[in-house]
């Protein structure tokens, strides 16, 4: 594997990989024999806040044996306007990997083309793979698999977090069902391109590897016998501007004490956090689930270890 740029563009092995390697890496924390990254310098090049990628990675990076550094884009020339081909070409010469979290899905391509260095996207506008890696990793350890699971988001189905799940949908065999007011559900091109059998609107969709897609608006049937219920803030960095726009139209769009009452008993629930309690989750569900949030976190850095150890072996 040379670069992790999207859940879209992993295999289904890529991906059944890094969940096993993901739970060596969290078995074994703390004595692992090998350091893929010994004499290794990675950057991290983020234009947006970050606390669980930033941290993880960095503590990933390092105990695998690498060293690392963090620019915030704006402290360097790329934030004064430096084209990100030049930048990647400068940073390919020096460094052996870069993880990057910026707006368009594009740079972080535009990056991997011109540096030929190993590229992770930490998060762009269209994607979140990496989360969603240790969140399937999470599923599986906290339900013993995926595999014929019912995975429901709640809220703004149109941002990086559930557009990378439905990539994930279209490649394994559970169902996603996104619940969010139709001007929040995801892109229609983005779905048609991840289950080809329809146009992309709202609907039900479905492929021959065992992959169901639902888009809707009806919350409470999405909730139904769901095995875990999972949410995202409601505003999304560079979002800002829309922030009451959003907390109106998505009011409905919460984890709250109904939505558990109609999934099923024990049901798993997830944030990728960070949280706004009383927004996308009520503070009540939020700390009775807080262990499974706070492990779900956690497993972002044996996850990231997983991938990184899969880069360096190329
Ligand atoms: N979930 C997630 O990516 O968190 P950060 O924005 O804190 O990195
Ligand atoms: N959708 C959120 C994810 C935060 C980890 C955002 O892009 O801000």
């Amino acid at each position: 594997m040379k670069h992790l740029l999207s859940i879209e563009s992993l295999s289904r092995d890529e991906i059944l990989a890094i969940l096993d390697l993901a739970h060596v890496m969290k078995t074994t924390r703390g004595c692992h024999e090998k350091h893929p990254l010994r004499h290794q310098c990675w950057a991290l090049m983020f234009s947006k806040s970050s606390t669980r990628t930033r941290v993880s990675f960095e503590v990933g990076i390092r105990e695998l044996g690498g060293d690392v550094f963090f620019l915030a884009a704006d402290d360097i020339q790329l934030g004064r306007g430096e084209p990100i081909e030049d930048t990647a070409r400068v940073m390919g010469r020096m460094c052996h990997g870069a993880v990057i979290r910026t707006f368009a899905q594009q740079d972080v391509e535009t990056f991997a083309r011109y540096s030929g260095i190993a590229t992770v996207n930490a998060l762009t506008d269209g994607e979140h793979p990496c989360q969603i890696l240790a969140d399937l990793y999470t599923v599986t350890e906290a339900c013993g698999g995926y595999a014929g699971k019912v995975v429901t988001f709640i809220g703004d189905g149109a941002c990086n977090v559930p557009l990378s799940w439905v990539w994930a949908a279209s490649k394994l065999d559970f169902e996603l069902r996104i619940a969010a007011p139709r001007q929040y559900q995801p892109d229609p091109a983005v779905v048609a391109r991840a289950f080809p059998s329809g146009k992309g609107g709202p609907g039900t969709y479905e492929n021959a590897k065992g992959g169901r897609l639902v888009i809707t608006d009806d919350l409470d049937g999405a909730c139904r016998n769901a095995d875990v219920l999972y949410t995202d803030v409601w505003v999304s960095m560079g979002k800002e501007k829309e922030a009451e726009y959003r907390k109106a139209q998505l009011a409905k769009y919460q984890i709250n004490e109904r939505a558990v009452g109609l999934a099923k008993p024990g049901v798993l629930i997830m944030h990728c956090l960070p949280a706004y309690r009383g927004l996308e989750i009520t503070s009540s569900i939020f700390d009775a689930h807080a262990d499974t949030i706070f492990t779900q976190a956690e497993n972002r850095l044996h996850a990231q270890k997983a991938i990184l150890t899969m880069l360096a072996a190329g």
